[in-house]
């Protein structure tokens, strides 16, 4: 069984993340973390292999640091923060996914490959006004991969919050005479568990850590 604890557990992906976990054969919920059920991260983490983080991103990376220097392993789904100090910490491994979803992961990869071929390309990304970030780690990522698989600058990317969203993203791409639109929808936050799930049954073997992109182990 892998003993799992989840930060932002009273959270709308983070109370996902609970039910996903407590239904998953080959795991044990642990311990729920959240200053909305004053539960510090720290007291979850003597009983916990792995920590699912879906917080918030000024206190994404914090906690990150915290499993790590406690030598357990973290998940983190939460975005708009600095990766970069995690790439020196060891003593336990971290993988990091802007987006756990399969068809938003099929859409950063069929993006890039179009982006290849036509000549212009924008995004719009689109969520529920309540999310902190703009724009989203999904949109930035998938205009890294677009601008790697190019060769050309990474494409603009226009932000939408709107009450009735959940997670959704256009990569529009235009050439002559043509235009190609790529599209995924969220439309509930059950999409992102399986990629959870298996980020946590995979965290602890990963070989390079921090490990980015749910890709990675697909
Ligand atoms: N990677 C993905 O696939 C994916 C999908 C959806 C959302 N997200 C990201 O996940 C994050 C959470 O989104 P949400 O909609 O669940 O937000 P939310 O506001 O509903 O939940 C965040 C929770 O974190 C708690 N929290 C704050 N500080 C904490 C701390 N120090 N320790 C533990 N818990 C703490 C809050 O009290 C809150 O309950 C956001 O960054 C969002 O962009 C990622």
């Amino acid at each position: 069984m892998i003993r799992v604890a989840v930060a932002g557990a009273a959270g709308r992906m983070g109370a996902t993340v609970c039910e996903a976990v407590d239904g998953a054969p080959d795991m044990e919920l642990t311990g729920r973390a959240d200053p909305a059920l004053g539960v510090d991260l720290a007291e979850v983490l003597p009983g916990a292999d792995v920590v699912v983080d879906f917080t918030r991103p000024d206190t994404a990376l914090a906690n990150a640091l915290q499993c790590v220097e406690a030598g357990v392993h973290v998940v983190i789904g939460t975005t708009g923060f600095d990766l970069e100090p995690l790439r020196v910490a060891r003593g336990a491994n971290v993988f990091v996914a802007p987006n756990f979803a399969i068809g938003a992961v099929l859409m950063m990869k069929f993006a890039a490959e179009a982006a290849r071929h036509m000549a212009k390309a924008e995004i719009v990304e689109l969520h529920h006004d309540q999310k902190l970030d703009a724009p989203s780690g999904t949109a930035k990522r998938t205009a890294e991969l677009m601008a790697a698989a190019s060769g050309d600058g990474e494409p603009p990317i226009h932000s939408v919050r709107l009450p009735g969203l959940v997670a959704h993203q256009e990569v529009i791409l235009g050439d002559l005479g043509q235009t190609l639109t790529i599209r995924h929808d969220s439309i509930d936050r059950v999409s992102f568990m399986p990629g959870v799930l298996l980020a946590v049954r995979r965290v602890g073997e990963i070989e390079h850590s921090p490990l980015v992109g749910l890709e990675h182990l697909l």
